[in-house]
C-alpha cells in the first residue's frame, strides 16, 4: 500500500513543484516504487522540471482520453510521472471538483507503488483539500515572508474547519540558516495552536541556494546532478523526518466543523 505524501503551502512559487521533483527521485532510488504526481491543473510544470513531453496527462484522464495507467510516464531511473497540463482552465473550469475520480482511481494504484508524491496547487480551495484528504503526509512549505505564513494558515484552517486533518509537516524553505528556518517555524506553530487543535511537526529546511534555482532553468534536479552529496543528505533527512510524524487518517468524507 503506497504512502500518498502531498507537497502544498497555500502561496505559489514557494518552491512546491521544486520539493516535489527533488523528493519524489530520491524516494525512487532510495525507498520503492514512486509515481510523481502533478496535480496542478492550471500550471503544471514537474513535467518541464523533469523534462519530459508525456505522450497523455491528467487532463486527457479527466476527458477520458486513456486510462490513468494509460497516463504515467517513466524517467530515467525508474520514477513515474501523472503530468499536468500548463494553461488548462479552460479545460477543466466546468467541472466541479475534477479531481475526484482522479483521487479514486489514484487509490486504487496504492498497490502498484510504494510512495505517491502529489505536487499540490497553491491556495486552499475544495479540490485541494480533497487531495489533502487523500493523503497520509501533507507538508506545508512555508516562507520567511509574513503572506506565506497567512495563506498556508487559511490552508491548514480549511483543511481542518472542512475535513478534520490534524497532522502537517512543515518545511521552511528558502532560508539561509537552520536557526532561521526554526524560528520561523516556531513563530508559525504557536500563532496556528492558538487558534486551531492541529499538530505540526517541522520536518527541515532548504536554504536558499541559486543551484536549485538554476535547476529550474536547466531542467534538471538537483538531486540528479552530481557532486550534491550535502544537499541529497538534507532532502533524505527530510524525508525520514516526514515519514516519522504522526500521519492522518484519511478523510475521505465530507465532515465539516461548526
Ligand atoms: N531553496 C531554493 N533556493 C532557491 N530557489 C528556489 C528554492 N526552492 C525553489 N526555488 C525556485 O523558486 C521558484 C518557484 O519554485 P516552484 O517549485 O515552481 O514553486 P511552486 O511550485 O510552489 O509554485 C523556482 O524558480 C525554483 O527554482
Ligand atoms: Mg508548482
Amino acid at each position: 500500500m503506497a504512502t500518498v505524501i502531498t507537497i502544498a503551502s497555500g502561496k505559489g512559487g514557494v518552491g512546491k513543484s521544486s520539493l516535489a521533483t527533488n523528493f519524489a527521485l530520491r524516494l525512487q532510488k532510495t525507498s520503492g516504487r514512486t509515481l510523481l504526481v502533478d496535480s496542478d491543473l492550471l500550471m503544471a510544470n514537474s513535467h518541464i522540471l523533469l523534462n519530459i513531453k508525456p505522450e497523455f496527462d491528467l487532463i486527457d484522464v479527466l476527458q477520458a482520453r486513456c486510462t490513468l495507467c494509460e497516463a504515467i510516464a517513466h524517467v530515467d531511473g525508474g520514477l513515474s510521472v501523472l503530468a499536468g497540463r500548463t494553461g488548462a482552465s479552460v479545460a477543466v473550469d466546468k467541472v466541479e471538483d475534477p479531481l475526484q475520480d482522479v483521487l479514486s482511481q489514484l487509490r486504487d494504484l496504492k498497490d502498484a507503488f510504494d510512495f505517491i508524491v502529489v505536487d499540490a496547487p497553491a491556495g486552499a480551495g475544495q479540490d485541494l483539500i480533497n487531495t489533502l484528504a487523500n493523503s497520509d503526509r501533507v507538508v506545508v512549505v512555508l516562507l520567511a515572508q509574513a503572506t506565506s505564513f497567512v495563506d498556508a494558515y487559511s490552508l491548514i484552517k480549511n483543511s481542518y474547519m472542512e475535513r478534520g486533518i490534524t497532522q502537517y509537516s512543515v518545511l521552511v524553505n528558502m532560508v539561509n540558516t537552520e536557526g532561521q528556518a526554526k524560528g520561523v517555524f516556531e513563530n508559525f506553530r504557536s500563532t496556528v495552536k492558538a487558534f486551531l487543535p492541529v499538530n505540526l511537526t517541522y520536518a527541515g529546511h532548504v536554504e536558499h541556494c541559486r543551484e536549485i534555482y538554476a535547476s529550474s532553468i536547466k531542467c534538471v534536479s538537483i538531486v540528479q546532478m552530481g557532486g550534491k552529496r550535502e544537499q541529497i543528505k538534507n532532502f533524505d533527512a527530510i524525508l525520514s523526518q516526514i515519514q516519522r510524524a504522526p500521519h492522518n487518517a484519511l478523510q475521505l468524507e465530507h465532515t465539516p466543523r461548526t
